[in-house]
């Protein structure tokens, strides 16, 4: 299965402006993502090697793993841990992550504690030059000091790998690091974490592991049009390349209020609860990093995100069952789909996802759906769900009308409520995914 990514956009230079979303394109599976120790194919993610362990070596791995440092600075198909070469496509050419071993001289092995904590908070490189946001420092920065001692610790051991890695690989002008300058100006809000004001130690704990970290609203935020995060609509949902990270606040409707959280933290561990599956960029994030933390650290979270009012989004009524894309999708639906999500659509418990109450579903944006029915998909594969479940591909089998009055039917049936999806949206996205044109369909009779 092939997943695409997206992270911040970049401001490339006053008189340009143009935004530049940077795309993890066409990445490996999330089982397949090469992370530290891990044979591929392994369910269990990262696996950091453990050498010297001290206490702060210990914890440093721990803080790597919640950072989800190995997911972008590996290479898929080389797999060895942090030497970078992991390639992010741009619509104006390729970053690539560095590598962050050891290593004294393609690596970080000879750099300082201070240039390297400047690297991860502020996005400075060695010398000063500015990094690319792709590297997530405008959440980082949120990293307090024991931890990045810590992190400092562990990256010191991890076994150097002799490999150079020239990171900006973009076209002129967009390779002028300096630009960058102003993208930190307008968007870069170098605070440390400020705790909650009269929040629990635990929400508070779930803010700074969120907000830093976690580096959540890089998906989970919408961006501008110079790929700043969007004010005022913290983690309400952010569009990524073929996929829309829905919103995860305490919004009711389309974020996970109605959760509990249990139901969240079963989520973030297992990959999956009795609503939701996760896939694709979520699948990875799971995968290498929210499945290893600690049952604490994923209640903190949970709790965090329940107490963020979110948008004001509310459920509209939904489209009639007389409606005639709702009996059309009716129809496609019961042919297709209802062998696994059922008839009801209550899914299977941990293997195919529900689509009854499940807020994702709901989203104003469809895309995940859209590609998901397109081009099929597989849920997180974790080491409590080492098999998970795969859904099909139809786009082969099903016309962009169908598509649409699908979804529109599974938005609008069970207590869900959504706007209708339309046909040129789906053929927009089938334009996207390269995905074949569907063969022969159009005369199906449903
Ligand atoms: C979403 C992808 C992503 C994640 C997650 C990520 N990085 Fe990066 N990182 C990058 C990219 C891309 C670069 C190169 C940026 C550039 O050249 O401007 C980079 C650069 C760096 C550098 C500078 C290296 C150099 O030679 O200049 C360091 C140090 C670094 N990352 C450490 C980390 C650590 C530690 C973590 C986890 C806490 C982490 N990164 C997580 C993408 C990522
Ligand atoms: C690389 C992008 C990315 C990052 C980083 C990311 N997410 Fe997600 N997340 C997604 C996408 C895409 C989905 C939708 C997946 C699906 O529908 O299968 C999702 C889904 C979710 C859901 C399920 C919501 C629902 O209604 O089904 C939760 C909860 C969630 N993410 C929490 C988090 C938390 C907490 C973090 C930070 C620790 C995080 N995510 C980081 C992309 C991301
Ligand atoms: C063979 C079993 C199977 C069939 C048939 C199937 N699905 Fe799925 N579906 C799954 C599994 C497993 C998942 C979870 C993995 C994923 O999201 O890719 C899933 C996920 C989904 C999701 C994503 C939900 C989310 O929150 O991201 C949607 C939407 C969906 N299916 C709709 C459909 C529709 C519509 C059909 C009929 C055209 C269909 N499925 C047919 C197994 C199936």
């Amino acid at each position: 299965m092939m997943i695409g990514k997206t992270f911040a956009g970049l401001v490339t230079g006053s008189s340009l402006a143009a935004v530049l979303l940077l795309n993890i394109g066409m990445a490996q599976a999330a089982d397949a993502i090469a992370v530290p120790g891990q044979q591929k194919g392994n369910s269990q993610g990262v696996n950091a090697p453990a050498t010297n362990e001290d206490a702060a070596v210990t914890r440093g791995r721990y803080i790597a793993i919640a950072g989800d440092c190995a997911a972008c600075h590996t290479d898929p198909n080389h797999g060895k841990p942090f030497a970078g070469g992991y390639a992010l496509e741009t619509p104006f050419g390729t970053l690539l992550a560095s590598n962050i071993t050891s290593d004294k001289t393609t690596g970080i092995g000879g750099w300082t504690e201070a240039e390297f904590t400047r690297a991860v908070r502020e996005g400075k490189g060695r010398e000063g030059e500015n990094l690319y946001p792709a590297m997530p420092y405008n959440a980082y920065v949120k990293v307090n000091d024991q931890d990045m001692h810590d992190l400092w610790a562990y990256m010191q051991n991890v076994p150097a790998v002799d490999s150079k890695v020239v990171s900006n690989q973009l076209p002129f002008p967009f390779n002028i690091r300096l630009m960058m300058m102003g993208w930190n100006l307008l968007f870069f809000d170098k605070t440390s974490f400020v705790p909650v004001v009269n929040a629990t130690a635990q929400i508070n704990r779930g803010a700074y592991l969120v907000q830093g970290l976690g580096h959540c609203a890089a998906c989970h935020t919408g961006k501008n049009l110079l790929g700043g995060d969007k004010s005022g609509a913290f983690l309400q949902g952010g569009d990524l390349a073929g996929w829309h990270a829905p919103e995860i606040t305490g919004n009711r409707y389309v974020g996970i209020g109605g959760w509990s959280p249990e139901q969240i933290v079963q989520y973030l561990k297992t990959g999956s609860n009795d609503i939701a599956v996760a896939s694709g960029p979520m699948a990875e994030a799971v995968t290498n990093s929210t499945q290893h933390m600690t049952d604490e650290d994923l209640m903190a979270v949970a709790s965090y995100l329940k107490s963020l009012p979110g948008s004001s989004t509310s459920k509209p009524q939904p489209l009639a069952a007389t409606d005639s894309a709702m009996k059309q999708g009716a129809n496609v639906y019961s042919a297709n789909c209802s062998a696994c999500h059922n008839s009801d659509g209550k899914g299977i418990n941990g293997l195919a996802a529900g689509l009854a109450n499940n807020p994702a579903l709901q989203s104003l944006n469809a895309q995940t759906l859209m590609t998901t029915v397109l081009q099929g998909g597989r849920g997180a594969v974790t080491l409590n769900n080492p098999t998970s479940g795969a859904m099909p591909s139809f786009a082969w089998k099903l016309s962009d009308q169908q598509v649409a009055s699908l979804l529109t039917y599974i938005r609008n049936t069970w207590g869900n409520a959504a706007p209708a999806v339309h046909a040129d949206q789906v053929t927009q996205v089938r334009k996207d995914l390269k995905l074949p044109a569907q063969m022969g369909a159009a005369s199906a009779s449903n």
